[in-house]
């Protein structure tokens, strides 16, 4: 029986193109891939075992953790551990850079990780996701891993992907040569290869944003928002509203079929405009595997993967999608930077 090409044979297809590999990279992402069937199962029997609901407590983003949340983070931190490959990891449910206990061997790469995105969702049973940012460490590996090492430019991403908990299991992932999906077969518990060098459509139909922020975002987007909307504006075809909530999901979708997603700054207090995605979690994978696709990120001023950070839980604006859409939002903000300097 032909069952298709496996997730591990993909990674290990790349590995061998790269002839000084030894091997690490692809133990790492295998934890991965790990964690993402054990977080499926979780979440798939959440109606059943007494996992859904929230934990209680908050996280360090002020939100309400909900238990899933903290089972997903268990599971990535644990698997990740185990592989001997990270020297540090960064949990967007964690304050601080995770040590790895003493009891594992310590490796070159660290991950970023958002274990489960969209988590406000999960009650309702819509699509929720992983997260995930792979970097090499840059300081030496005698050394303690650090900021140094946490707070790189996303396009020193060595890889980035994502897994969605939909109407089906996916993990779509970039080792920066191309974007690919797998679908998990239940049936056997592997990931198969369903999308191979998926391409986001140069123009879409689609936009995504919390449209209730509207009156506080700057004039730029306002007039884009309301470009997409007018039926005189001469579009082929008008464009349609899609929003989840879930920055994986609506991602996902416009991955696919072509589209926007926008979460812009929001300037209720004009002197401190205010991202609400996270830069080293959420906005830089999602830009490195736009970008790998064929898409473009922006903030609205700057290329996402050409941001220093400065925090680890630093938030950004996220204009991400099909290229030709993102080229046309820069036109409308370069034009209201325009009047308002002139
Ligand atoms: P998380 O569940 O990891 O905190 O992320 C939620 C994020 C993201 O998934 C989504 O795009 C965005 O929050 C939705 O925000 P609004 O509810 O403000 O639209
Ligand atoms: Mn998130
Ligand atoms: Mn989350």
């Amino acid at each position: 029986m032909d069952i298709g090409v496996t997730i591990f044979d993909h990674i290990l297809s790349n590995q061998k193109l790269n002839p000084g590999a030894t091997g690490a990279f692809t133990r790492l992402l295998m934890a991965i891939v790990v964690a993402a069937k054990v977080v499926q199962r979780d979440v798939a029997k959440a109606g059943l075992v007494d996992v859904l609901g929230r934990a209680g407590s908050i996280n360090v983003q002020g939100e309400e953790v909900q238990k899933l949340d903290e089972i997903a983070n268990q599971a990535l931190k644990s698997l990740l551990w185990s592989s001997g490959e990270v020297c540090t990891l960064i949990s967007e449910e964690e304050a601080d850079l995770i040590e790895i206990p003493r009891q594992f061997k310590r490796g070159n790469y660290l991950v970023h990780f958002d274990p489960l995105d969209g988590s406000s969702n999960i009650d309702a049973n819509v699509s929720i996701g992983t997260i995930f940012s792979i970097y090499r460490r840059v300081t030496p590996p005698e050394m303690d891993a650090g900021l140094q090492d946490a707070l790189q430019q996303g396009m020193r991403q060595v890889a980035a992907g994502y897994i969605i908990y939909g109407s089906s299991c996916m993990l779509v992932y970039s080792t920066g040569y191309g974007v690919h999906g797998f679908t998990l077969d239940a049936s056997v518990g592997e990931f198969l290869l369903s999308h191979p060098s998926i391409r986001i459509p140069s123009r879409g139909k689609i936009y995504s944003t919390n449209e209730s922020n509207y009156r506080y975002w700057d004039e730029g987007t306002r007039n884009y928002i309301d470009w997409l909307k007018d039926p005189e504006a001469g579009h082929a075809k008008p464009y349609t509203s899609r929003y989840i909530g879930s920055l994986v999901a609506d991602f996902h979708r416009n991955l696919l079929y072509g589209g926007i997603f926008l979460y812009p700054a929001d300037l209720r207090d004009p002197h401190k405009p205010r991202g609400k995605l996270r830069l080293m979690c959420e906005a830089n994978p999602m830009s490195f595997i736009c970008e790998q696709a064929g898409g473009l990120a922006t903030t609205g001023s700057e290329r996402v993967l050409e941001i220093q950070p400065t925090e680890i839980h630093q938030r950004v604006p996220l204009i991400v999608g099909s290229c030709e859409d993102v080229q046309t939002y820069q036109d409308f903000m370069a034009r209201a930077r325009g009047r308002s300097a002139g």
